[in-house]
């Protein structure tokens, strides 16, 4: 039954051999886990692009046919329920699936219209570029000073201690940090509370002047208050970057981001305006998710 396997490859009409058993033109690929994202997928001012993305962890599909936007000036929150793919799709953006053996990935990404995975591609200047921030706030063992000035040395951006210094500070001051660390520069970022630390991890992320700030769960290991302080900030931070937020609140998602991306066992289900897929979405999966009858 050659017909109906089971192809990417969509043969040519010309050399399709007519089956009598079946109603349907032969040519037309069977693809049974085929299936449309509802919405549009595209941003306003896209800085980077996936389009069909599909990774594997050996036999594991975890993220099938993925399209989606990360636009500028805009917070694009994705939600789902665990394991549907939401960590696995930012961290392709970034190259971080690379260190995961298993890991195989297909499709393309590009960030400003230039492939990622392509062999010119510099991993360490992409990752200055699409910076990332973890659930768990994780500053290096170094001065708070230190640690934000980390990236700025590697990639030789300041010419001279004065120039550091002032990366130093703008990075902080866009963190909402300064005034917090100004008198304690020269003590260890792991002393710092959590909040701070997360906002130091920012902090360290803008200093490499970055396109892209992913955030992974940023604020699970936080209490509302220090939660409350980094949504005011990603709400700035937005005014200049591109940023992508991997949470579980719908809370948090319909608070910080302008679109909402639902994913659901790897698949991309249903993607729009936050207000729109909260207040309408059009899915049955997204409607049933946001209203707490899964996940
Ligand atoms: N490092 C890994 N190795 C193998 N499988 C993984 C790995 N990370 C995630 N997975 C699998 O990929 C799927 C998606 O996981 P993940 O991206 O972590 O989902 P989410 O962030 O939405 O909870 C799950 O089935 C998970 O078990
Ligand atoms: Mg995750």
């Amino acid at each position: 039954m050659a017909l109906k396997e089971k192809s990417n490859i969509a043969s040519p009409a010309t050399s399709a051999v007519a089956d009598p058993m079946l109603d349907v033109p032969p040519a037309t690929p069977v693809a049974d886990e085929g299936y449309e994202t509802v919405g549009d997928y595209t941003a306003a001012k896209p800085v980077m692009q996936a389009r069909h993305l599909d990774v594997f962890y050996a036999d594991n599909h975890a993220i099938q046919d993925v399209n989606l936007d990360i636009g500028r000036n805009e917070v694009i929150a994705l939600i789902g329920p665990s394991g549907c793919g939401k960590s696995t799709f930012i961290r392709c953006l970034n190259r971080m699936n690379d260190t995961i053996e298993s890991a195989r990935i297909t499709g393309e990404i590009t960030l400003e219209g230039e492939n990622i995975y392509g062999r010119q591609m510099d991993v360490v200047m992409l990752r200055a570029r699409v910076g990332m921030v973890f659930q768990k706030p994780n500053p290096f063992a170094k001065s708070v000073y230190d640690n934000v000035a980390y990236g700025p040395r590697i990639h030789g951006l300041a010419r001279d201690r004065t120039e550091l210094d002032e990366i130093v500070q703008t990075s902080l001051e866009r963190a909402g940090l300064w005034t917090e660390v100004k008198e304690r520069l020269e003590q260890p970022g792991t002393g710092l509370s959590g909040g701070q630390q997360q906002r130091l991890c920012i902090a360290r992320t803008i200093a490499v002047n970055p396109d892209v700030i992913l955030m992974d769960e940023p604020c699970s290991a936080l209490d509302p208050i220090a939660t409350a302080r980094i949504e005011d900030l990603i709400d700035e931070l937005r005014q200049k970057y591109a940023i992508a937020i991997v949470t579980h609140s719908m809370q948090q998602a319909a608070r910080v981001s302008q679109r909402t991306a639902y994913f659901h066992l790897g698949k991309l289900i249903e993607v729009g305006d936050t207000d729109d897929i909260f207040t309408n979405p059009r899915h049955k999966l997204t409607e049933d998710y946001i209203t707490g009858r899964f996940g």
